[in-house]
């Protein structure tokens, strides 16, 4: 007969737990109120979940959480213990774990997915309004369902944001509407029209760009906030498109806020140029308060007047310009209203129009 010795025996009954390494929920409830509670509640946890880890494994938000968490002392528990978290914030954040347990493998390897949520959560923060109107074709339509014609009322500003400071003197009225994308929510602020962004769950400022044009912006036809900004995701490189009170369409890396080196020069294109009227005419009255459109890989930009008027035609000369986004070069330029003889001319527009409308939003 094979005779363990009884000290073996014993170590391997002990280590059993450990190598079956199964992460528990309820023990992380249990470190959640001792540890985490002070400053967090379960019931945040979805949102977070929501805002930036669809998609992620449940191997990364272990480490996101032991490597930050707690605020003051991060790294301070047993890796069981941010197992146990781990699990019980998926399970918080309604990323159902089976009979309250899961093997520690099964849980790195999990794939925090929306498929794997109620449809309650499924319908929360995760539904992105990437463009101005909501989506491409203007339908100002999401499909959101926790907020309905039972609950409306009960709906209580959770933070507000202040752009009295922005420019140089308060904005009476703002039109903006700001787009949510991944958690961060991006909007133009004050007569400047510089651009935030903000924490969509805290209303935290992320940050903040500033045009700074100078005489450009003294000049300008169209100022204040403007009706909003563009997103554009390419492969992972997300990115803000503007225009500027000034008259210049720029990118901005929508993580930092800071202008995009591969778009134009420096982030930046001067609209004004490759106009009919172009830079440096005194009676230059182009500009937009509506973002540009962006369509697969084409920036698109609008062009108005001054507002409130009806331009004589002879001035009205607004134009169109395609940027191709990776080159930013003008794929094409169309005026409005169109050029006799122009090549890109009457064909592309609807000549028929009596004002012979020069004011395109592009929106
Ligand atoms: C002293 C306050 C404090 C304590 C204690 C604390 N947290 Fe946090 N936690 C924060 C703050 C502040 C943030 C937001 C950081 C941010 O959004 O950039 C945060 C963010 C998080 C997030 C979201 C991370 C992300 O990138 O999405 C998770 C998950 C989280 N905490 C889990 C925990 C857990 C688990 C504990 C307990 C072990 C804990 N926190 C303890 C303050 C705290």
């Amino acid at each position: 007969m094979l005779r363990v010795p009884s000290i073996l025996l014993l170590t391997l009954v002990n280590m059993a737990p450990a190598l079956a390494q199964v992460a528990s929920v309820e023990r992380g409830r249990v470190t959640f109120t001792a540890e985490c509670s002070r400053c967090h509640v379960p019931t945040e946890m979805d949102a977070r979940l929501n805002a930036k880890w669809i998609g992620r494994s449940g191997q990364e938000l272990f480490e996101q959480v032991r490597s930050t968490m707690p605020a003051e002392t991060p790294g301070s528990l047993s890796n069981e213990e941010y197992y146990d978290l781990t699990a019980f914030i998926l399970d918080s954040g309604n990323v159902n774990i089976e009979g309250g347990t899961i093997s520690v493998p099964e849980l790195a390897a999990l794939t925090i997915n929306p498929a794997a949520m109620t449809a309650d959560v499924n319908a929360g923060i995760s539904v992105p309004w990437a463009d101005y109107h909501g989506d491409k074709g203007a339908n100002r339509y999401s499909a959101l369902d926790q907020i309905n014609a039972s609950n409306v009322a009960d709906l209580e500003i959770a933070w507000s944001f202040d752009t009295g400071s922005f420019g140089p003197r308060p904005e009476t009225y703002s039109a903006s509407t700001p787009l949510m994308v991944n958690g961060k929510i991006y909007a133009t602020a004050g007569a400047t029209r510089n651009v935030v962004a903000l924490d969509a769950i805290s209303g935290e400022l992320l940050w903040l760009w500033r045009p700074e044009e100078g005489e450009r912006f003294n000049d300008a036809p169209r100022k204040g906030s403007g009706k909003g900004l563009s997103y554009y995701n390419d492969n992972g490189q997300e990115t803000i498109f503007t225009i500027t009170p000034g008259y210049y369409l720029v990118a901005l890396d929508a993580q930092t806020g800071d202008p995009l080196p591969s778009f134009g020069a420096g982030g930046y294109v001067d609209l004004q140029s490759g106009l009919r009227r172009g830079v440096g005419r005194d009676d230059l009255d182009i500009g937009i308060s509506f973002p540009p459109l962006v369509v697969e890989n084409i920036v698109i930009a609008g062009a108005a007047h001054e507002g409130g008027g009806d331009p004589p035609c002879s001035t009205r000369h607004g134009g169109f310009r395609f940027e191709h986004i990776v080159r930013a070069s003008c794929v094409k330029s169309r005026d409005t209203p169109p050029r006799h003889g122009d090549k890109c001319g009457p064909q592309g527009w609807d000549v028929r129009s009596k004002s012979g409308i020069a004011s395109s939003s592009s929106g």
